[in-house]
C-alpha cells in the first residue's frame, strides 16, 4: 500500500482548520466565551463544517451577516478577504483571526503595492471565486479578471498602460502560460508574477506516479470537489482500476481482493481521519 504524502489538506487549509479548533479551545477557558464565526465555510468539507457547528462555530454567509454581528471572533479562511471586509470587522469591534494562507496574502501585498504604483492589475482566475474576490479587494484601482483565451484576446486596456499579472493560486499552470502568451502577442507589457501554488500540482504529480505503479488506485474526496475529480481523471489514465470514494463505506463495496499494490491519494478538502480509516482498512485487508 502506498499513500501519497501530499494527500488531503494542503498547508494553508490545514492551518485554517487548526486555527478554528484552537479558537474553540481558547474560548473554553476564557471568561468572556465569545461566539466564533468563520467568514464562509472554513473548508469545502461537510463533515468538518458540521463538527465545527456542533462545537458552536457558525458560518457567516457574506457581508450582511457580518454586519449584523455585535460581538465575537471572526476567523478568515485560507482564501482570504478584501480590505473592505477587514474594515467592517474592525469597525464593528469584532476580533479578527486571520488564517489567510500566506501564499494568498503574498498576492494581496503584490496587488496593493503594484496598483498603488499606477499599474493595471490583471488577475488570471475565476472571477466568482472568493479568493479572487479577496485579491480584487486589495487593489487600489479596479482590477480586471481574465479566465479564458477569448477574454484575454479582447482585453480592453490601453496599450501604453503598465500591467501587473497575478494568478489565482489554484489556476492551471499551462492555461496561465497560454493566457500570458496571448497578452504578450498582443503587445502588452508589464510584470507577470506566477502566484500559482504548487500544492495542487505536487498532489497531481505524486498521484500520477503512484497510480502508474498501482493495481488499484483509491482517490478519496467529496463528490463535488473539482480538485478530487481532477485527481481521479489523472489516476484513471494510469491505472484502470481507479476508484473514487467519499469515505470508507464506499470502498468496501468496490475493492477487489486480488491486488498487489494499492495506491491512495485524496483531494485537498479530505480530512486526515478519513484518509487514515481507508489506509488502515487497506493495510488490514492486504
Ligand atoms: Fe493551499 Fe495555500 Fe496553496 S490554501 S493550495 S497552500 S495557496
Amino acid at each position: 500500500m502506498k499513500l501519497a504524502k501530499s494527500a488531503g489538506f494542503c498547508f494553508g487549509v490545514k492551518r485554517a482548520v487548526e486555527t478554528v479548533y484552537e479558537q474553540i479551545e481558547k474560548q473554553k477557558i476564557s471568561d468572556k466565551k465569545l461566539p466564533i464565526y468563520t467568514y464562509g465555510p472554513i473548508i469545502h468539507n461537510e463533515q468538518v463544517v458540521k463538527d465545527l457547528e456542533e462545537k458552536g462555530v457558525q458560518v457567516l454567509n457574506g457581508r450582511e451577516e457580518l454586519e449584523g454581528l455585535e460581538e465575537g471572533i471572526v476567523v478568515i479562511r485560507s482564501h482570504g478577504i478584501g480590505r473592505e471586509i477587514c474594515r467592517i470587522i474592525e469597525e464593528k469591534g469584532l476580533i479578527c483571526v486571520d488564517a489567510t494562507c500566506p501564499f494568498v496574502k503574498r498576492i494581496h501585498n503584490i496587488v496593493e503595492r503594484e496598483s498603488a504604483l499606477g499599474k493595471q492589475i490583471l488577475i488570471i482566475g475565476n472571477p466568482g471565486h472568493p479568493e479572487v474576490e479577496g485579491i480584487r479587494g486589495w487593489c487600489n484601482s479596479p482590477a480586471i479578471t481574465v479566465e479564458s483565451e477569448e477574454e484575454m484576446e479582447n482585453l480592453e486596456v490601453e496599450k501604453g498602460q503598465d500591467i501587473c499579472v497575478v494568478s489565482q493560486t489554484t489556476f492551471n499552470y499551462n492555461k496561465f502560460q497560454e493566457l500570458v502568451e496571448i497578452l504578450k502577442k498582443n503587445g502588452y507589457n508589464g510584470s507577470v508574477v506566477n502566484t500559482i501554488c504548487n500544492a495542487t500540482e505536487e498532489r497531481q504529480t505524486e498521484a500520477k506516479e503512484i497510480a502508474s505503479e498501482a493495481d488499484v488506485m483509491i482517490v478519496i474526496g467529496g463528490a463535488h470537489s473539482s480538485n478530487t475529480r481532477k485527481l481521479y481523471e489523472i489516476c484513471s489514465k494510469e491505472c484502470a482500476q481507479t476508484c473514487f470514494i467519499q469515505s470508507l463505506a464506499d470502498l468496501e463495496l468496490e475493492l477487489p481482493k486480488s491486488v498487489r499494490l494499492v495506491g491512495i491519494t485524496a483531494g485537498a478538502s479530505t480530512p486526515n481521519n478519513i484518509i487514515r480509516e481507508v489506509q488502515s482498512y487497506v493495510r488490514n485487508e492486504f
